[in-house]
């Protein structure tokens, strides 16, 4: 182990391997790391960077904005988060009838999904989830109960309920129409989830 392996393997909890490269820099979709090699950045914060590293637009943006206001909670409001909710939901067609949720990451995005489709179960009846076997859905004990990768599940069990786990091919197909007989709620990620399959009947998120 190296000195900067080492002071992870120290203080930092093992929720992942060892980081493959500490990284020191990033210039658009170039990054470098401590011992000066470039590398093209084809992860990009696990397809979240899509603006890239460092770009001179995006650094001034941000140094506005932490030169004025930093966090406010949910208790008050401000005007860049107005404008992009505002952005979001005309980009995304979201008719007049559509609001902006926003999270921090993808596990409570789709802890998010997983809370709407229960509140939206139509008088109670219907809570079954339906999810991916090896999909990926993030970690937190709802997107975790979602995640269809038992060596992440079985630590923590017992998750939250009502999620049955159904393979991404024909078989899946089938049983998802035997289940929307049983009006169960369907639910995949809106990306698959990094599951193994491309299912071909892939439904609509939600119910
Ligand atoms: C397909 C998929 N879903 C959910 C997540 C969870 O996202 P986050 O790490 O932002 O919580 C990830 C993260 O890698 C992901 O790849």
């Amino acid at each position: 182990m190296n000195s900067w392996q080492q002071r992870f393997d120290d203080r930092i909890m093992r929720s992942m391997g060892m980081p493959l490269a500490k990284l020191e820099r990033g210039e658009g979709a170039w990054v470098w790391d401590d011992a000066g090699n470039r590398y093209l950045d084809f992860l990009a914060g696990i397809a979240v960077n899509s603006l890239g590293h460092a770009h001179p637009v995006f650094v001034e943006a941000v140094a506005t904005q932490a030169g004025r206001l930093a966090h406010v909670s949910n208790y008050f409001m401000t005007e860049p988060a107005l404008e992009l909710a505002e952005r979001i939901t005309r980009l995304a067609g979201a008719g007049d009838s559509g609001r902006a949720w926003f999270g921090n990451s993808g596990a409570e995005a789709n802890e998010a999904a997983f809370k709407l489709a229960r509140l939206n179960n139509s008088g109670g009846g219907r809570t079954r989830v339906l999810a991916l076997v090896d999909a990926f859905h993030g970690r937190t004990m709802g997107s975790l109960a979602l995640t269809g990768k038992a060596h992440m599940r079985d630590p923590f069990e017992p998750l939250p309920g009502g999620v049955e786990h159904i393979s991404g091919d024909d078989r899946g197909a089938r049983g998802i129409r035997r289940r929307r007989r049983r009006r169960a709620h369907r639910r995949t990620h809106p990306g698959r989830g990094r599951g193994r399959r491309v299912a071909r009947w892939v439904p609509r998120v939600g119910a």
